[in-house]
Protein backbone atom coordinates (compact mmCIF):
# COMPACT_ATOMS: atom_id res chain seq x y z
CA UNK A 1 0.00 0.00 0.00
CA UNK A 2 1.19 3.66 -0.78
CA UNK A 3 2.54 5.09 2.31
CA UNK A 4 0.91 8.34 3.43
CA UNK A 5 4.16 10.07 4.39
CA UNK A 6 5.06 10.31 0.50
CA UNK A 7 2.53 12.70 -1.64
CA UNK A 8 3.08 9.92 -4.57
CA UNK A 9 -0.55 9.06 -6.50
CA UNK A 10 -2.70 7.03 -5.24
CA UNK A 11 -3.48 3.76 -6.23
CA UNK A 12 -6.83 3.42 -7.94
CA UNK A 13 -9.25 0.82 -6.95
CA UNK A 14 -11.79 0.08 -9.99
CA UNK A 15 -13.30 -3.08 -8.40
CA UNK A 16 -14.13 -4.39 -4.48
CA UNK A 17 -11.54 -6.84 -5.22
CA UNK A 18 -8.83 -3.90 -6.05
CA UNK A 19 -10.07 -2.21 -2.83
CA UNK A 20 -9.39 -5.39 -0.53
CA UNK A 21 -5.83 -6.03 -1.76
CA UNK A 22 -5.30 -1.79 -1.57
CA UNK A 23 -5.95 -1.83 2.29
CA UNK A 24 -4.81 -5.09 3.25
CA UNK A 25 -2.69 -3.24 5.31
CA UNK A 26 -4.59 0.04 5.89
CA UNK A 27 -4.91 0.15 9.60
CA UNK A 28 -7.13 3.06 11.18
CA UNK A 29 -8.56 3.84 8.06
CA UNK A 30 -10.56 7.64 7.46
CA UNK A 31 -13.58 7.26 3.85
CA UNK A 32 -14.26 10.67 2.10
CA UNK A 33 -17.09 9.89 -0.24
CA UNK A 34 -17.15 11.81 -3.01
CA UNK A 35 -18.95 12.25 -6.74
CA UNK A 36 -15.84 13.75 -7.77
CA UNK A 37 -15.55 17.07 -9.73
CA UNK A 38 -13.25 17.84 -6.58
CA UNK A 39 -13.07 21.16 -4.98
CA UNK A 40 -11.41 23.03 -2.09
CA UNK A 41 -14.54 21.95 0.03
CA UNK A 42 -13.63 18.35 -0.52
CA UNK A 43 -9.38 18.97 -0.24
CA UNK A 44 -10.36 20.20 3.27
CA UNK A 45 -11.88 17.19 4.26
CA UNK A 46 -9.43 14.76 2.88
CA UNK A 47 -7.23 16.95 5.14
CA UNK A 48 -9.37 15.95 8.48
CA UNK A 49 -9.09 12.36 7.12
CA UNK A 50 -5.11 12.58 6.35
CA UNK A 51 -5.15 13.94 10.34
CA UNK A 52 -7.44 11.41 11.69
CA UNK A 53 -6.18 7.69 9.93
CA UNK A 54 -3.17 5.73 8.74
CA UNK A 55 -4.82 5.36 5.63
CA UNK A 56 -7.16 7.94 3.72
CA UNK A 57 -9.23 6.23 0.96
CA UNK A 58 -11.34 9.03 -1.12
CA UNK A 59 -14.21 7.45 -3.37
CA UNK A 60 -15.53 9.19 -6.34
CA UNK A 61 -18.56 7.72 -7.85
CA UNK A 62 -21.52 9.59 -9.33
CA UNK A 63 -24.52 7.95 -7.70
CA UNK A 64 -27.39 7.35 -10.15
CA UNK A 65 -29.82 6.30 -7.44
CA UNK A 66 -29.66 9.66 -5.93
CA UNK A 67 -30.45 11.74 -8.97
CA UNK A 68 -33.82 12.32 -10.09
CA UNK A 69 -35.40 11.80 -13.68
CA UNK A 70 -34.96 16.03 -14.30
CA UNK A 71 -31.84 16.28 -12.66
CA UNK A 72 -28.22 16.62 -13.58
CA UNK A 73 -26.41 13.29 -13.29
CA UNK A 74 -25.50 13.24 -17.14
CA UNK A 75 -23.36 16.20 -17.02
CA UNK A 76 -22.39 15.88 -13.71
CA UNK A 77 -18.98 16.94 -14.29
CA UNK A 78 -16.48 14.12 -14.45
CA UNK A 79 -12.76 14.33 -14.31
CA UNK A 80 -11.01 10.80 -12.30
CA UNK A 81 -7.63 12.18 -13.96
CA UNK A 82 -7.88 15.85 -12.58
CA UNK A 83 -9.46 14.51 -9.47
CA UNK A 84 -6.69 11.80 -8.74
CA UNK A 85 -3.92 14.49 -9.40
CA UNK A 86 -5.61 16.51 -6.29
CA UNK A 87 -5.97 13.32 -4.43
CA UNK A 88 -2.31 13.16 -4.63
CA UNK A 89 -1.54 16.53 -3.54
CA UNK A 90 -3.69 15.48 -0.41
CA UNK A 91 -1.50 12.47 0.83
CA UNK A 92 -4.33 10.47 -0.24
CA UNK A 93 -3.91 6.38 -0.30
CA UNK A 94 -6.25 4.76 -2.42
CA UNK A 95 -9.29 6.33 -4.77
CA UNK A 96 -11.83 4.37 -4.91
CA UNK A 97 -13.58 4.91 -8.41
CA UNK A 98 -15.85 2.22 -9.45
CA UNK A 99 -17.77 2.06 -12.52
CA UNK A 100 -21.50 2.02 -12.39
CA UNK A 101 -21.99 -1.57 -13.42
CA UNK A 102 -19.48 -2.71 -10.70
CA UNK A 103 -21.87 -1.12 -7.77
CA UNK A 104 -24.83 -1.98 -9.15
CA UNK A 105 -24.61 -5.36 -11.09
CA UNK A 106 -28.28 -6.07 -11.16
CA UNK A 107 -29.44 -2.22 -12.02
CA UNK A 108 -31.22 -0.33 -9.56
CA UNK A 109 -31.07 -2.94 -6.33
CA UNK A 110 -34.20 -4.20 -4.87
CA UNK A 111 -33.07 -3.51 -1.33
CA UNK A 112 -32.69 0.28 -0.27
CA UNK A 113 -31.49 1.99 2.66
CA UNK A 114 -34.94 4.37 3.34
CA UNK A 115 -34.19 7.36 4.75
CA UNK A 116 -38.05 7.76 6.10
CA UNK A 117 -39.52 10.36 7.34
CA UNK A 118 -36.81 12.70 8.28
CA UNK A 119 -35.36 12.08 4.20
CA UNK A 120 -38.75 13.59 2.91
CA UNK A 121 -38.24 16.59 4.04
CA UNK A 122 -36.69 20.02 2.41
CA UNK A 123 -34.13 18.39 0.20
CA UNK A 124 -36.48 15.04 0.23
CA UNK A 125 -39.52 16.64 -0.59
CA UNK A 126 -37.60 19.06 -3.66
CA UNK A 127 -35.38 15.54 -4.77
CA UNK A 128 -38.28 12.48 -4.11
CA UNK A 129 -36.03 8.94 -3.46
CA UNK A 130 -32.75 11.43 -3.41
CA UNK A 131 -31.99 10.40 0.35
CA UNK A 132 -32.63 6.93 0.03
CA UNK A 133 -30.24 6.99 -2.90
CA UNK A 134 -27.79 8.78 -0.57
CA UNK A 135 -27.91 6.92 2.12
CA UNK A 136 -27.91 3.21 0.22
CA UNK A 137 -24.22 4.43 -1.84
CA UNK A 138 -23.10 5.52 1.51
CA UNK A 139 -24.09 2.10 3.34
CA UNK A 140 -22.36 -0.14 0.61
CA UNK A 141 -19.19 2.44 0.67
CA UNK A 142 -19.14 1.51 4.59
CA UNK A 143 -19.35 -2.17 3.53
CA UNK A 144 -16.95 -1.69 0.83
CA UNK A 145 -14.03 0.46 2.22
CA UNK A 146 -14.99 -0.55 6.32
CA UNK A 147 -13.67 2.68 7.61
CA UNK A 148 -13.27 3.81 10.92
CA UNK A 149 -13.99 6.65 10.12
CA UNK A 150 -15.70 8.85 7.28
CA UNK A 151 -16.24 12.92 6.88
CA UNK A 152 -18.56 14.35 5.06
CA UNK A 153 -19.17 18.25 4.48
CA UNK A 154 -21.62 20.20 6.35
CA UNK A 155 -22.86 22.05 3.55
CA UNK A 156 -25.30 19.38 3.05
CA UNK A 157 -26.47 19.92 6.32
CA UNK A 158 -29.38 17.14 6.27
CA UNK A 159 -27.14 14.48 4.40
CA UNK A 160 -24.98 14.49 7.07
CA UNK A 161 -28.25 13.97 9.90
CA UNK A 162 -29.39 11.22 8.07
CA UNK A 163 -25.77 9.24 7.82
CA UNK A 164 -25.81 9.96 11.11
CA UNK A 165 -29.17 8.66 12.05
CA UNK A 166 -28.52 5.83 9.57
CA UNK A 167 -25.47 4.85 11.68
CA UNK A 168 -27.40 5.23 14.90
CA UNK A 169 -30.41 3.22 13.77
CA UNK A 170 -27.91 0.25 11.99
CA UNK A 171 -25.20 -0.07 14.42
CA UNK A 172 -22.65 1.06 11.75
CA UNK A 173 -19.21 0.59 13.41
CA UNK A 174 -18.01 3.91 11.91
CA UNK A 175 -17.66 7.62 13.23
CA UNK A 176 -19.14 10.20 11.37
CA UNK A 177 -16.73 13.44 11.40
CA UNK A 178 -18.58 16.66 9.80
CA UNK A 179 -16.32 19.23 8.05
CA UNK A 180 -17.59 22.61 8.26
CA UNK A 181 -18.60 24.85 5.41
CA UNK A 182 -15.94 25.86 2.99
CA UNK A 183 -16.57 29.58 1.02
CA UNK A 184 -14.91 30.97 -1.40
CA UNK A 185 -13.75 34.83 -0.77
CA UNK A 186 -16.78 36.39 -1.61
CA UNK A 187 -18.70 34.14 0.42
CA UNK A 188 -20.38 31.80 -1.93
CA UNK A 189 -20.25 28.06 -0.34
CA UNK A 190 -17.65 25.54 -2.20
CA UNK A 191 -19.74 23.02 -4.37
CA UNK A 192 -18.80 21.06 -7.67
CA UNK A 193 -22.07 22.81 -9.05
CA UNK A 194 -20.70 26.23 -8.72
CA UNK A 195 -18.78 25.40 -12.53
CA UNK A 196 -22.40 25.40 -14.10
CA UNK A 197 -22.88 29.06 -13.06
CA UNK A 198 -22.53 32.41 -15.06
CA UNK A 199 -21.08 35.36 -13.47
CA UNK A 200 -24.23 36.68 -13.10
CA UNK A 201 -25.65 34.31 -12.09
CA UNK A 202 -23.19 33.83 -9.43
CA UNK A 203 -22.93 37.54 -8.11
CA UNK A 204 -27.01 36.75 -8.44
CA UNK A 205 -26.13 33.67 -6.22
CA UNK A 206 -24.10 35.66 -3.09
CA UNK A 207 -27.78 36.39 -1.61
CA UNK A 208 -27.66 33.04 -0.17
CA UNK A 209 -24.66 33.64 2.14
CA UNK A 210 -25.88 36.64 2.63
CA UNK A 211 -29.30 35.54 4.23
CA UNK A 212 -27.19 33.56 6.23
CA UNK A 213 -25.16 36.26 7.73
CA UNK A 214 -28.07 38.35 7.93
CA UNK A 215 -29.76 35.38 9.94
CA UNK A 216 -26.78 34.75 12.14
CA UNK A 217 -26.99 38.95 13.08
CA UNK A 218 -30.62 37.97 14.46
CA UNK A 219 -30.00 34.57 16.83
CA UNK A 220 -30.12 36.44 19.31
CA UNK A 221 -33.81 37.80 18.79
CA UNK A 222 -35.19 34.49 18.37
CA UNK A 223 -36.45 31.85 15.54
CA UNK A 224 -39.09 34.64 14.17
CA UNK A 225 -36.42 37.19 13.70
CA UNK A 226 -33.63 34.79 12.30
CA UNK A 227 -36.74 33.74 9.45
CA UNK A 228 -37.40 37.10 8.70
CA UNK A 229 -33.61 38.25 8.00
CA UNK A 230 -33.11 35.39 5.69
CA UNK A 231 -36.16 36.27 3.89
CA UNK A 232 -35.63 39.85 4.03
CA UNK A 233 -32.49 39.10 1.79
CA UNK A 234 -33.88 36.50 -0.29
CA UNK A 235 -36.87 38.47 -1.34
CA UNK A 236 -34.92 41.20 -2.84
CA UNK A 237 -32.57 38.64 -4.78
CA UNK A 238 -35.98 37.42 -6.09
CA UNK A 239 -35.96 40.46 -8.25
CA UNK A 240 -32.51 40.52 -8.82
CA UNK A 241 -31.84 39.73 -12.45
CA UNK A 242 -30.89 36.75 -12.81
CA UNK A 243 -33.80 35.89 -10.19
CA UNK A 244 -32.69 34.02 -7.18
CA UNK A 245 -35.94 31.50 -7.10
CA UNK A 246 -36.18 30.10 -3.67
CA UNK A 247 -37.25 26.44 -3.43
CA UNK A 248 -36.80 26.72 1.01
CA UNK A 249 -35.80 28.57 3.47
CA UNK A 250 -36.39 26.45 6.91
CA UNK A 251 -35.09 26.98 10.80
CA UNK A 252 -34.93 23.17 11.88
CA UNK A 253 -33.69 20.96 14.98
CA UNK A 254 -30.01 20.01 13.67
CA UNK A 255 -31.21 16.32 14.74
CA UNK A 256 -34.05 15.67 13.04
CA UNK A 257 -34.49 18.56 10.67
CA UNK A 258 -38.01 19.34 11.97
CA UNK A 259 -38.84 22.78 12.08
CA UNK A 260 -37.96 24.99 14.99
CA UNK A 261 -40.64 26.22 16.54
CA UNK A 262 -40.97 30.26 17.35
CA UNK A 263 -40.18 29.81 20.87
CA UNK A 264 -36.66 27.40 19.93
CA UNK A 265 -33.67 27.66 22.04
CA UNK A 266 -30.15 26.35 21.85
CA UNK A 267 -28.67 24.88 18.04
CA UNK A 268 -30.90 25.28 14.95
CA UNK A 269 -30.17 24.83 11.36
CA UNK A 270 -31.14 27.37 9.18
CA UNK A 271 -31.39 25.69 5.26
CA UNK A 272 -31.92 26.96 2.15
CA UNK A 273 -31.70 25.84 -1.42
CA UNK A 274 -32.67 27.91 -4.41
CA UNK A 275 -32.14 28.39 -8.02
CA UNK A 276 -29.95 30.43 -10.18
CA UNK A 277 -30.32 30.08 -13.90
CA UNK A 278 -30.44 26.35 -13.84
CA UNK A 279 -28.39 25.87 -11.08
CA UNK A 280 -29.75 24.53 -7.76
CA UNK A 281 -27.98 25.44 -4.71
CA UNK A 282 -28.18 24.77 -0.81
CA UNK A 283 -26.49 26.66 1.72
CA UNK A 284 -27.04 26.72 5.80
CA UNK A 285 -25.85 28.00 8.80
CA UNK A 286 -25.76 26.88 12.42
CA UNK A 287 -27.01 29.01 15.07
CA UNK A 288 -27.94 28.93 18.84
CA UNK A 289 -30.83 31.09 19.18
O1 LIG B 1 -22.23 14.42 -0.91
C1 LIG B 1 -21.99 13.72 -1.92
O2 LIG B 1 -21.11 14.02 -2.73
C2 LIG B 1 -22.81 12.45 -2.16
O3 LIG B 1 -24.12 12.62 -1.76
C3 LIG B 1 -22.19 11.21 -1.50
C4 LIG B 1 -22.16 11.31 0.01
C5 LIG B 1 -20.77 11.00 -2.02
C6 LIG B 1 -23.01 9.97 -1.86
O4 LIG B 1 -23.05 9.76 -3.23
Amino acid sequence: MTSSADRSAPLVARTPGELRRALADAGTTALVPTMGALHEGHLSLMRIARERARTVVVSIFVNPLQFGPDEDFDRYPRDLEGDTALCAREGVDVVFAPATGTMYPAGRPAVTVEAGEMGSRLEGASRPGHFTGVLTVVAKLFHLVRPDLAVFGEKDAQQIALVRRMVADLDLPVEIVGAPILRDPDGLASSSRNVYLSADERASALALSRSLEAARGAAGAGAAAVRAAAAAVLAEAAAARPPVRLDYLALVDPATFTEAADGHRGDAVLALAARVGSTRLIDNASLTL
